[in-house]
C-alpha cells in the first residue's frame, strides 16, 4: 500500500516568477458542487508569448524514500476554447525537481537550471461535450516518478510556458510495504528497492504467545506489495489461533502442544480451571497412567471380576471368571490371583496364609490377560480361597482396598490311598490286567477306584485313566511289549483319596500271547470272594480255568469296536447302584430308603418361581438350626391328585435321594407326612440353563462354555456310573447356580417326557424329545447312556448356540429324516472345530461309536489346559459336509419370504429386498457382514439366519433347490 508523504510534511507552494509581468500563478479559492472550498493555482496568461512563470513547492524531506511519486490533479482548458490566441496559447506545462541536503535559507534566489526536469505534462482531456453540446472543463490526473531520490530533501516546480491551467492537488508520495501479520508473525514496515526487479527479504517475530516452526519470511515488492511468504510460527501450549493472534484456551479447554490446532474441550472425568491450560487435571477418583495422553479421559479402576466359578480335577483346579462390569474406561485389564490356605483356627480364628508360591499357576499368577488360569501341585485336603483382582493401568494409583472376587475351594481328598499292593494278574500283548487289596480299617466306603497309567518312555507327557467299581481292572489298548507305570486311587463318599505308589508292569510280546499269573489271580479271588458280587466270582472263575479266555477277548474286541477316540481301556462291567424306585412293590417304601422326611416347620416359602405338572415350584429357605439357612426350591404337589399323581411326584424324589455328585441337583428331603407334599432341592438362582443362556447370548468366554459343558458331562458321568439313563437331557433340564456350575435336574424316566413340552408322540405311542433323542431310542426305544451321549451332543449345541432351538423350525419328521439321511447340526457361530467334532461324534449313528461321558470330561479337560486348542473356529459361511450324503432333508421355501417365516424372521424381508437379496443364488452367498449391513443386528438372529443359510447352501449343492421365487 503506498505511503503519501503530504501526512507528514505538508506541501506549500510558492510562486516565484511574473515574468513578463502581470501574468503568474494566482492562490484562489473555489468552490465546489458541495460548497466544499477548494484551494488552487491557477494561470492562464495565453493571450501573451514567451511565458515563463514557475511556482515552486516547500521542501520536502525525503524520509526512506528512495523514489518518490508525484500525482498531479489539474485542468487545463485547449487552446481552440479560448477566441483570438492561436500562436501564444500552448496545451501543456513541465515539472522539475531538485534535491538538497537542506532547505534552502529564505533569501536563496531561484535558479530554473538547478532543477532537473522530470517530464511535460499534457492534459488528457481538457473539455468533455455533454449530450446538449456544452462543453464542460475535465479534471486531470497525472502521476509521475521523481528519483531516485538520495539527499535528505527535495524541491518540486511547475513550469507554465503560456497554458490555461488549474493546478487542483499535488500529491506527493513514496511506496512501502506496510507492517503486517502473516502466519503468527509481524512484519515491520519496509520500504522496497528502487530497482523494481529486486525485492527486499523481510524476516518476521512470532506474535505473542506464538513460537517459530520455520523462519517467517517475506518478500517486499516495489509496488509496496509483500509477496513470497516463507515458514510460520504456531501458537504456543495452552493458546490457538484466533484471527492473526494467539488467545488463550478458555477454562474447560486445553492445549497440550504448540501447533495450529484449536484448544479442545477437556476429556470426560477431568478439567481446567484457569485460562491457557496445557493439561486438564483429572477429577477426584480418576487417574491417568504415565503412558496415557492428555487427550484422552481420565480412568479409575476396574470393579472385581464377576462369576468366578471353580472347576477342579484329579490335578489342576481351574479358575475362570468374567471381565468386570466396570472396567474403569480402559482397556489394558488383567488379572491377577492372590491365594491363602487355612488351616483351621487359633483362638476361635481362622489361620490362613498366603499361598502363592506353593502352587503353579499356567500362566502365571499375576498380570494374567485372559479371564482363567489353572493352578497345579495343590495340596489335598485342603481348604483354598483364591481371590481374583481385575487390574488396569490406573488400578496402583486409585483406591489401596482393590475390589476381589473369592472363592473357597476345599480339594476334598479323603486321605492316604486305601490302596495297597498292585499286583499284575496276567498281560497280553495290548492288555494287562491289575488286582489289589484295600487297605485296612477302611475309614470310608470306597465308592470306586481311579486307575492312571502311562508308557513309562514317555515320561507322563500324557496320561490315561480309567475307573472300576472293583478291585481289578483290565486295562486295553496298550502297546506291545512296553512298560506302563500304574498308580491307583480310591474314592469315597469324601472324594479322591491321594495316589498310590507307581507300579510299572509291561506288557507282553506280540508272539507271546497272553501270560496269566495263575497264582496271582487266585489271590485276587481270595480277596474278592467276601466282598464281591456273583458276577465277578464267574467270571475270575472262567479266568482261572482258562475257559473264558476266548470270550473276555472277544468282549474286548466288541468293546474295542464301541470305543470313541478318547476310550482306549474297557473295566469289567461295575455293579449297578442306581435302583429303580418301580422294583419297589411299595413305592413308599422307596421314597422311605432313598429321601429324607423334613418337618415342614424347617421350610419357608417366599415365592412362586415356576409351574409344574404336579403344582407350583416355590423359592424359600430351609432352616438348618443354627448354621445359615439354605436355599432350596420347593416343588408342591397340588391338592385334589389321586394316588398315581403322589407316586409319580414322589418318584423323582426316590431317584435324586440316591445321587450325591457336585454336578446333579442335590435332594434336601421330602414333606410326605402333611399337605402339601413336597419335594424340597437345592436352589439354583440361576434356573435353567436354555433361558439362562438366552438372556445372556454372546457374554460368555468359550471357556466358561466349556466349563459348563464339563459339569453337564461330569454329572452325567456320576450317572450313567450309577446306571441311570436320563433319556431327557437337554438344557432346558440342566439347572445353573449362582456361581454357574450346571447341574442334571428333572429325574423321573416317563414322568418327565409327559412333562416335556419338547416331548412328542412317536408312531409307537412313546412320547419322546425327538430333536434330543438318539435315533435308535425314538425307532425301538432303545435308551441307553450312549443315547444320552446323543443327547448331550445336542445339549453341547445348545449351550453353544446360546440357547437356539435344535434344528430351528425343522418339524419333529423333517428332523427325523434328515438324520436318517446323515444330516447333522453344524457348528454354531463362534464354535471351536474341536467342540463341534465332539458334537458329532456324540451323534455318531452307531451307539457303540459314541463317546462315554468320563471320554467327554477328560476331553474338555484336555481342550480346558490348552486353551489354544479352541481358538480355531467353525468358519460357519464356508463348512460344507464332504458328500451329498450328509445333506439335510430340509423344507423347500418358494420364495425369500418364506424362508425367513419359516425360520421366525419375517421381520427382515424388507432388509433382504431393499439389499437386492432377492434370489437363492444372492442370499446363500452372503456373509456374516452382508447379514449385519443389511440391518440384521442382534446376534440371535444373525446367527440364526447365518445357520439356516448354511443349510440352503446344502440344498444348493445337493441339488434339492432350484431357487426362490420373489
Ligand atoms: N426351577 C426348578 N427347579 C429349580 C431349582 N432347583 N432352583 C431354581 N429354580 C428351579
Amino acid at each position: 500500500m503506498p505511503c503519501i508523504f503530504g501526512t507528514l510534511s505538508p506541501l506549500r507552494f510558492i510562486v516565484l516568477f511574473r515574468d513578463p509581468s502581470p501574468a503568474e500563478w494566482d492562490a484562489t479559492t473555489e468552490m465546489d458542487e458541495q460548497n466544499r472550498p477548494i484551494h488552487m493555482f491557477q494561470v492562464c496568461n495565453v493571450m501573451e508569448p514567451n511565458q515563463n512563470n514557475w511556482l515552486r513547492s516547500n521542501w520536502i524531506q525525503r524520509q526512506a524514500a528512495q523514489k518518490v511519486f508525484v500525482e498531479l490533479r489539474f485542468t487545463l482548458r485547449d487552446c481552440n476554447s479560448i477566441p483570438w490566441v492561436s500562436g501564444t496559447c500552448k496545451e501543456t506545462f513541465n515539472l522539475f525537481y531538485l534535491e538538497t541536503e537542506q532547505p534552502h535559507p529564505a533569501n536563496t534566489r531561484f535558479l530554473p537550471a538547478d532543477y532537473a526536469k522530470v517530464d511535460t505534462i499534457a492534459a488528457d482531456e481538457s473539455f468533455t461535450q455533454t449530450d446538449l453540446g456544452d462543453r464542460i472543463l475535465r479534471l486531470n490526473t497525472e502521476v509521475r516518478e521523481v528519483g531516485p531520490v538520495t539527499r535528505r530533501g527535495f524541491y518540486l516546480a511547475f513550469q507554465d510556458v503560456g497554458a490555461c491551467i488549474a493546478l487542483v492537488s499535488v500529491k506527493v508520495f513514496y511506496k512501502r510495504c506496510p507492517s503486517t501479520l502473516r502466519n503468527l508473525a509481524a512484519f515491520p514496515d519496509t520500504v522496497p528497492r528502487v530497482d523494481s526487479s529486486s525485492l527486499v527479504e523481510v524476516r518476521g517475530a512470532c506474535v505473542e504467545n506464538a513460537e517459530e516452526r520455520d523462519t517467517p519470511k517475506l518478500y517486499c515488492g516495489a509496488d509496496g506489495d509483500w509477496l513470497v511468504p516463507l515458514g510460520h510460527c504456531v501458537c504456543s501450549p495452552g493458546h490457538e489461533e484466533t484471527g492473526a493472534v494467539c488467545q488463550a484456551c478458555k477454562p474447560g479447554f486445553y492445549k497440550a502442544f504448540a501447533g495450529n490446532t484449536k484448544c479442545s474441550k477437556c476429556p470426560p472425568h477431568s478439567s481446567s480451571h484457569d485460562q491457557a491450560g496445557t493439561i486438564c487435571h483429572c477429577d477426584k477418583g480418576f487417574y491417568r497412567a504415565a503412558k496415557d495422553p492428555s487427550s484422552i479421559a481420565c480412568t479409575h479402576s476396574p470393579s472385581a471380576p464377576r462369576n468366578l466359578i471353580c472347576l477342579i480335577n484329579e490335578t489342576a483346579l481351574f479358575l475362570t471368571w468374567s471381565p468386570p462390569s466396570d472396567s474403569g474406561g480402559r482397556k489394558d485389564l488383567t488379572y491377577n490371583v492372590l491365594c491363602h490356605r487355612c488351616a483351621g483356627t487359633s483362638n476361635g480364628e481362622e489361620v490362613c496364609e498366603p499361598c502363592e508360591t506353593d502352587l503353579r499357576f499356567i500362566p502365571r499368577p499375576l498380570g494374567i490377560n485372559q479371564t482363567s488360569v489353572a493352578i497345579l501341585d495343590y495340596a489335598k485336603n485342603a481348604n483354598y480361597t483364591f481371590f481374583v483382582e481385575a487390574v488396569n493401568g490406573v488400578s496402583d494409583l486409585g483406591q489401596v482396598l482393590r475390589p476381589l472376587a473369592n472363592i473357597t475351594v476345599a480339594t476334598d481328598q479323603a486321605g492316604p490311598s486305601l490302596v495297597g499292593v498292585v499286583r499284575k494278574d496276567w498281560a497280553s500283548d495290548n492288555s494287562i490286567a491289575l488286582s489289589w487289596l484295600e487297605v485296612e480299617p477302611q475309614p470310608n466306603a470306597i465308592l470306586d477306584y481311579d486307575i492312571k497309567y502311562y508308557e513309562k518312555e514317555q515320561e507322563q507327557l500324557s496320561y490315561s485313566s480309567t475307573r472300576t467299581k472293583n478291585p481289578n481292572v483290565i486295562v486295553t489298548g496298550l502297546k506291545p511289549a512296553t512298560v506302563y507305570v500304574f498308580h491307583l486311587r480310591s474314592r469315597t463318599a469324601a472324594g479322591f483319596t491321594t495316589y498310590s505308589n507307581k507300579f510299572e508292569f509291561s506288557t507282553g510280546d506280540e508272539n507271546s500271547g497272553m501270560a496269566a499269573d495263575q497264582g496271582q489271580v487266585l489271590v485276587v479271588v481270595t480277596a474278592a470272594v467276601g466282598g464281591f458280587s456273583l458276577l465277578i466270582i464267574v467270571t475270575l472263575f472262567f479266568l482261572i480255568t482258562g475257559r473264558c479266555q476266548g470270550y473276555i477277548k472277544a468282549k474286548i474286541k466288541s468293546e474295542d469296536k464301541r470305543r470313541g477316540p478318547f476310550q482306549n481301556v474297557v473295566s469289567i462291567p461295575g455293579i449297578k447302584t442306581y435302583v429303580d424306585p418301580d422294583t419297589y412293590e411299595d413305592s413308599t417304601q422307596a421314597v422311605h430308603e432313598f429321601t429324607k422326611e423334613i418337618d415342614p416347620s424347617r421350610i419357608c416359602i417366599e415365592r412362586v418361581i415356576g409351574a409344574g405338572e404336579f403344582g407350583e415350584v416355590c423359592g424359600g429357605r430351609l432352616r438348618t438350626g443354627g448354621q445359615r439357612d439354605t436355599p432350596v426350591a420347593i416343588k408342591t404337589l397340588k391338592g385334589g391328585y389321586v394316588e398315581r399323581q403322589r407316586k409319580d411326584f414322589l418318584r423323582e424324589a426316590s431317584i435324586m435321594g440316591q445321587f450325591d455328585n457336585p454336578n446333579v441337583i442335590r435332594l434336601e428331603g421330602v414333606v410326605t407326612k402333611s399337605r402339601p407334599v413336597m419335594i424340597v432341592v437345592e436352589y439354583m438362582e440361576n434356573g435353567s440353563l436354555d433361558s439362562f443362556l438366552r438372556k445372556h447370548d454372546g457374554q460368555f468366554t468359550v471357556l466358561q462354555l466349556v466349563g459348563m459343558l464339563r459339569a453337564i458331562a461330569s454329572g452325567m458321568t456320576y450317572l450313567s456310573d450309577m446306571g441311570y439313563v436320563h433319556r431327557d437331557l437337554a438344557a432346558r433340564n440342566i439347572l445353573v447356580n449362582e456361581a454357574l456350575v450346571c447341574k442334571v435336574s428333572d429325574f423321573g424316566l416317563s414322568r418327565v417326557l409327559e412333562d416335556d413340552p419338547d416331548a412328542a408322540y412317536t408312531t409307537t405311542g412313546g412320547k419322546i424329545p425327538i430333536r434330543w433323542t438318539a435315533p435308535e431310542a425314538i425307532a425301538y426305544r432303545k435308551f441307553s447312556s450312549a443315547s444320552d451321549a446323543w443327547s448331550y451332543g445336542i445339549v453341547m449345541w445348545e449351550v453353544m448356540s446360546y440357547g437356539e432351538r435344535p434344528y430351528w423350525e425343522m418339524s419333529n419328521q423333517d428332523v427325523i429324516l434328515s438324520i436318517e439321511e446323515g444330516y447333522r447340526l453344524p457348528a454354531p457361530m463362534g464354535c471351536p472345530v474341536a467342540l463341534h467334532q465332539l458334537m458329532l461324534h456324540c451323534w455318531q449313528k452307531e451307539r457303540g461309536q459314541r463317546p462315554y461321558f468320563n471320554d467327554v470330561v477328560s476331553f474338555l479337560d484336555k481342550l480346558t489346559r490348552n486353551p489354544g486348542s479352541l481358538l480355531t473356529l467353525v468358519e460357519h459361511m464356508h463348512s460344507f459336509p464332504e458328500s451329498p450324503v450328509d445333506m439335510p432333508d430340509y423344507p423347500l421355501f418358494i420364495s425369500i419370504g418364506d424362508w425367513l417365516d419359516s425360520i421366525k424372521m419375517s421381520q427382515y424381508k424388507n432388509n433382504f429386498l431393499a439389499a437386492g437379496f432377492t434370489t437363492l443364488d444372492s442370499v446363500s452367498a452372503m456373509t456374516l457382514e452382508d447379514i449385519r449391513r443389511i440391518g440384521v443386528s442382534l446376534i440371535g438372529h444373525q446367527r440364526r439366519i447365518v445357520s439356516s443359510i448354511q443349510t440352503l447352501r446344502l440344498q444348493l449343492l445337493s441339488g434339492q433347490h432350484n431357487g426362490f421365487h420373489v
